[in-house]
């Protein structure tokens, strides 16, 4: 089974991994992967994409520059998650490959038209590429399987108290994208925040032998420079990488079809508001609930599950269960010793 799929990315730490990924899954066929404004400036993602696709050791994808900004607010880099780089610091070596002369929206359509059979689109960043390619090119709608994206939350949010970063940077793209009929998928940050890397496993990947396991390492390992204590820097999340593995492994996630709509008004804008009731309410019955989208919902995810399919299709696992076991070990003769 090989699911052919275009990544929309703002690469990005997560995006990184998501591309190593999907790029190493057998079942996964990366027909392209498209840029776009987000956790870095436009050439930064661009730039960082290139690199991680060498650092993958990956055929040639074509990779395609997007939007430089959300369609109305003014782009806001994460840099005080992803860094002045938007890989966290973990410099990756220069390459000779380069973008498309094709804009994102161009790619993607192109590809969607050649493709044999419909093409699933994973959206790893703020969705201002596929919002006007849906604007631009409504009829290649028939050619999507469905969008999974990376996004919004029926929880807690991150970029605010209740909207998540991607949603939260361009939301009218986001609306734009749940409106356009297309089946969609939310690998949201109820399942995001939970599927991480234990710190000494990505410790001792990042000092190893393995070349993409010191990359894989080190890009877990990076600092969020927010918060004050030291301990709490570490995350190990997977991130973007999350919504790919849920793409070839989908029963590692307890999910619902649920219907969403994007606030884009006052403090909560850019929210996904998940409706998760058991029976309507007055808003239904008064005639008061306007159009909301038909959402799949991922709202748990089995997380040791779905890091060992991580590590595993990085050729890490076995690794990583070695160097747990050596770990402890090392740590148990370190205590002997004092
Ligand atoms: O909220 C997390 C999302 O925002 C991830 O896709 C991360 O890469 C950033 O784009
Ligand atoms: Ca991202």
């Amino acid at each position: 089974m090989s699911i052919p799929v275009i990544l929309d990315v703002d690469t990005g730490v997560d995006d990184a991994l998501a591309i190593l990924f999907a790029v190493r899954h057998p079942d996964i066929d990366v027909l392209g992967i498209t840029c776009v404004a987000g956790n870095a400036p436009l050439a930064q993602v661009v730039d960082n994409t290139l690199r991680v696709l060498d650092a993958a050791e990956a055929p040639e994808i074509p990779v395609a520059a997007g939007a430089v900004r959300p369609l109305l607010e003014p782009p806001r880099s994460a840099s005080h998650v992803h860094g002045a780089d938007g890989l966290g610091g973990v410099a990756l070596p220069p390459t000779t490959r380069r973008a498309e002369p094709v804009g994102a929206v161009e790619l993607m359509r192109r590809l969607l038209l050649e493709h044999d059979e419909p093409v699933t689109l994973v959206a790893l960043a703020p969705q201002t590429n596929l919002a006007l390619l849906l604007r631009t090119y409504p009829e290649v709608g028939s050619r999507i399987e469905r969008i999974v994206f990376m996004g919004g939350s029926a929880s807690v949010g991150n970029a605010t108290a209740v909207a998540e970063f991607n949603v939260w940077h361009d939301p009218e793209a986001a609306a734009i994208v749940l409106d356009a009929g297309v089946p969609c998928y939310m690998y949201g940050l109820d399942v995001f925040n939970h599927v991480a890397i234990e710190r000494d496993v990505a410790t001792i990947l990042e000092h190893g032998d393995d070349r993409l396991g010191r990359v894989v390492g080190a890009l877990l390992g990076h600092r969020i420079a927010l918060s004050e204590d030291e301990s709490a820097e570490y995350t190990g999340l997977i991130g973007d990488a999350g919504a790919i593995c849920a793409i070839v492994d989908p029963g590692a996630l307890r999910t619902q079809v649920r219907p969403v709509r994007v606030e884009l008004a006052g403090y909560g804008r850019g929210q996904t508001l998940v409706d998760l009731r058991r029976f309507p309410g007055e808003d239904v019955v008064h005639g008061l609930a306007d159009e909301w989208a038909e959402v799949e919902i991922a709202l748990e995810v089995d997380a040791e599950r779905m890091s060992r399919l991580f590590l595993t299709t990085l050729g890490l696992g076995a690794g990583a269960d070695a160097t747990a076991d050596a770990a402890a070990t090392a740590a148990a003769d370190l205590e002997v010793e004092r």
